[in-house]
This record gives C-alpha cells, structure tokens and sequence, in this order.
C-alpha cells in the first residue's frame, strides 16, 4: 500500500513534529512526513524540520490580520500543492476555522496534553495540578470545528506524582505524546479508523488508553 503523504503544522519548538519524521524512516511505516509548515517564521522546530531532510514551509498569519480564512487558504494552497492526503497539528496554535475543519475531516488530526475532554485549552499541567486529578496525559483526536473536541483516536495516561511541577508533569506527559502520535497516525494511515456517532472505532473497537 503506498505511504499516506503527511504535512505536520506547528508553531513552536516541534518534538512530536521530529517524533514523527523518526517514526516514519521506517519504510513500514504507513506515512511519510513530505512537509512541515509554521506559521511561526521563527519556530525552532523549522530549523529541525530541515535538519531532518524534510521540506518546510511558512504561512506568516499576521499580513492576514483577523482574516483566518485568508490564512487557511494560503495554507491550503500549500498543502494541496504537495498532495497532502493527512495533516496533523502539532503545537499548532492557530484555532482553524469549520471550513478549513471540513476539507480535511477525518484527515486532520490533533494531540492534545491531556485527557480529553478533560483540560481543553492551555495550560493543562497547571490546570490538572490544581485539580488535584491523579492521572493527567495526552490525547490525539480528529479534529472538528470546536476545539479540543472530536474524536479520540488514542490516548496515553501519566501518574501524577507528589511533588510535581506543571514542568516535571509536562516532560511525563511529553514522553507520552512522542509515543502516542506515531501510534496514532499509524492507525489512521492504515485506515483502521472508523468515525460512528462521533467516536472512534479501531478496527471495529473502541479506543483504549494506554501508558
Ligand atoms: C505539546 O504538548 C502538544 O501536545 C501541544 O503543544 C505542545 C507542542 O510541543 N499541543 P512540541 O512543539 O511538539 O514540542
């Protein structure tokens, strides 16, 4: 079966991006990363997009201002201009709008440091800390117009630990999403995924989370 052609979007320093391009060397693995984009010119995970090979591009939002549409479809132009079939976000911190959700539904994914839906938003180390939840982890979902919303493809859960730091619990969970999203992806690639009523079914179950 040939390779899903991936584009990972980002905004920032890009480790589950690099996550992915390790994960995908493998020549069995069912997708290849063929391209990063940032909306960030400054992203330093550009800079490790490039060392790894692989080919990067920048859709600046600010010359768009509060037109998000303009954005996403310079963003558009790019991802169509290399027969992008999948795009996952990574750190992406732009919020998209339903119609760009829609041209890529079931084909655009999100990871999430949490479990959703508990902690949308930022800040959920901090958030989960103060909580005072014994489990906190990460979450890779399909993405649909309302964020950190939609189906969960896959979700992995770190112990919280007496004495944690937003920091020491986020480099727990991180470790987690750099296993996870590749796990994911694989899923989705190799089409084992199924949307019924809003949930994910992998090959024909549902999802279970693991550490
Ligand atoms: C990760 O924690 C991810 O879950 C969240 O933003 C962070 C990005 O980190 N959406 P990186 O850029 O992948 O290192």
């Amino acid at each position: 079966m040939a390779r899903k052609r991936v584009a990972v979007l980002i905004s920032g320093r890009g480790s589950n991006m690099v996550a992915l391009i390790e994960a995908a060397k493998d020549a069995g693995y069912p997708a290849e990363i063929v391209l990063v984009v940032s909306n960030e010119p400054a992203a330093v995970g550009l800079k490790r997009a490039v060392a790894a090979g692989i080919q990067t591009a920048v859709v600046d939002h600010r010359p768009f201002g509060k037109d998000r549409e303009a954005f996403e479809r310079a963003l558009q132009r790019e991802l169509a201009a290399h027969g992008i079939e999948i795009v996952c976000l990574a750190g992406f911190m732009r919020l998209l709008t339903p119609w760009f959700v829609r041209q890529w539904e079931g084909r655009l994914l999100n990871i999430h440091p949490a479990l959703l839906p508990a902690f949308k938003g930022l800040d959920t180390h901090a958030r989960a800390l103060a909580a005072g939840v014994k489990e906190h982890g990460a979450t890779v979902h399909f993405v649909v117009p309302e964020m950190d919303s939609g189906p969960v493809i896959a979700q992995g859960a770190a112990p919280v630990r007496a004495g944690d730091s937003a920091a020491t619990l986020a480099a727990r969970v991180l470790e987690i999403e750099h296993r996870l999203y590749p796990r994911a992806l694989r899923l989705v690639a190799e089409g084992r995924v199924r949307i019924v009523d809003g949930r994910c079914l992998i090959d024909g179950r549902p999802a279970v989370t693991n550490s």
